[in-house]
């Protein structure tokens, strides 16, 4: 499974012996790069950026550190080797082989999600766009690069499967990919979350945090697929969204680490006193977290869904970690609590598994969000600053499935319109908290340097130093 870097496009599945599809595929590069230049990173072409590339598909030791002009980027296709003896693991179609063509029946389905995960990829790049003007340091800017580039790698990954799988029309997907725009209202991305502004840094870190972690569990979900080329490339895919959520699990921590630090060496706790010393108070950073979390629990989609229902049992897409969960794994019986409004109260009610698989993706999500907040408590615990972090309730501020016409606080209860109101500004970023932290927002070039807002990380990339030379501005 080594990658073909000869070829224009490098790829490990022999590209180069199906000559139409590698003669569409370069027919779509130059439109791919055409969207880079005008879309990708501003003001970006000529920096040569400390990038890894994947070099093969095998488990550890897959990436290679260099600089690279970032238009020059080897992007490619690489899937993970197929399972010895694969078979399907959940559905109708459990214990089948699995299948390496789309099946009629399922071929409208399948284009869907596919469709749906690829419009996901080029939109963060398109949102995240602006902000390598303002990064806080060359460590910072180059991790920025890295996510930007892989995103544009994991559209080639499912432009590939359009190309490579649903003829004609494939093709008309592929090439919608690139002119639907983040937050364009005549042509937006698929999803809301995809077409919000990502307008400052502490944006940035909570969106690779929380919504590339939707990424996880969504790519996680589809690896357990019957359709075995969707499952392999996105087994390939989640190798590179962990450094994604490294960046934002880590920007947090570094941001709530500095504010800490300030202080404790200042005495200051006031969130106005904190501001002028020039770092973000913890409550603003709560509310940042209980906007990217709401908005991003929304993109599971509707608590009950038929269409869910209908890929899981069809063997499209799985739950995540199927084949360590102990049942049947056809759930046509089986049921899953989800909450919903009752008398003016939350309360759980059991229905169907199989109409539920969103609200599970959901919950699995939420645990594993959880478990990094604890992390970043433990950074304000050590430094003995009595504040704890904390999600909001999973029914706060949702646009999408049963809580979308509820107004419910953080803290789980239905509320009044007044009571929302009065208490939205504590809850949610007002547009003085976006101002105060867009005000911090400023470049920091020089190497090993660091805005005042936020903490060094403790290590560099590839073991190099924080003060290494990641970008070499061109
Ligand atoms: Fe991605
Ligand atoms: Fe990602």
């Amino acid at each position: 499974m080594s990658i073909d870097y000869n070829q224009t496009i490098p790829n490990n599945v022999d590209l180069a012996t199906d000559r139409s599809l590698q003669r569409a595929l370069e027919q779509w590069q130059p439109g791919f790069i055409d969207w880079w230049r005008e879309l990708g990173p501003v003001g970006s072409q000529g920096h040569e950026v400390y990038l890894r590339t994947a070099v093969s598909v095998d488990p550890g030791g897959w990436a290679h550190f260099d600089y690279v002009k970032m238009p020059e980027y080897r992007w490619g296709i690489f899937l993970n080797p197929p399972a010895a003896d694969p078979k399907i693991h959940f559905g109708e179609h459990k214990g089948q082989p699995v299948w390496n063509e789309v099946p009629g029946e399922h071929r409208a389905n399948l284009r869907r999600i596919i469709v749906a995960q690829g419009d996901t990829e080029p939109a963060s790049v398109e949102q995240q766009r602006h902000l390598g003007l303002t990064a806080p340091s060359q460590y910072d800017l180059r991790n920025l690069y890295q996510v930007n580039v892989e995103e544009g790698r994991h559209l080639w990954a499912m432009v590939y499967l359009l190309h490579r799988h649903f003829g004609r029309d494939g093709r008309e997907e592929a090439d919608a990919m690139l002119h639907r725009h983040a937050g364009d209202p005549n042509n937006p991305r698929i999803l809301g979350a995809f077409n919000e502004k990502t307008p400052d840094w502490l944006s940035l870190y909570m969106f690779t945090y929380f919504t590339d972690r939707d990424g996880k569990f969504q790519l996680s979900a589809l690896a357990e697929s019957g359709f075995d080329p969707l499952a392999r490339t996105t087994k390939f895919m989640l190798t590179e969204e962990a450094h994604h959520m490294f960046v934002g699990e880590s920007g947090v921590s570094r941001t709530i680490q500095r504010t800490c630090e300030v202080m404790k060496a200042s005495g200051v706790d006031a969130a106005d006193k904190l501001r002028a010393l020039g770092v973000i108070d913890l409550e603003t950073i709560q509310r940042y977290l209980n906007f990217h979390y709401s908005v991003t629990i929304d993109l599971f989609g509707a608590d009950q869904s038929s269409n869910a229902a209908t890929f899981y049992s069809a063997g499209l897409k799985g739950r995540y970690g199927e084949t360590k969960l102990d049942d049947d794994h056809v759930l046509k019986d089986a049921t899953y609590p989800i909450l919903e409004v009752a008398n003016g109260r939350i309360a759980e009610k059991q229905v169907s598994a199989l109409s539920s698989i969103n609200e599970r993706l959901r919950d699995d999500y939420i645990r594993d969000s959880v478990a990094g907040v604890e992390r970043w408590n433990r950074v304000i615990e050590k430094s003995g600053i009595p504040f704890r972090l904390q999600v909001p309730h999973k029914a706060f501020n949702r646009k999408i499935g049963s809580f979308a016409a509820a107004r419910v606080s953080p803290d789980g209860r239905i509320v009044s319109e007044a009571e929302w109101n009065a208490g939205v500004g504590n809850w949610l970023p007002s547009d003085e908290d976006r101002a105060f932290v867009a005000s911090l927002m400023g470049r920091v070039v020089e190497p090993g340097k660091f805005a005042n807002w936020i903490a060094p990380p403790a290590v560099g990339i590839n073991r190099q130093p924080a003060s290494f030379e990641y970008v070499r501005f061109g």
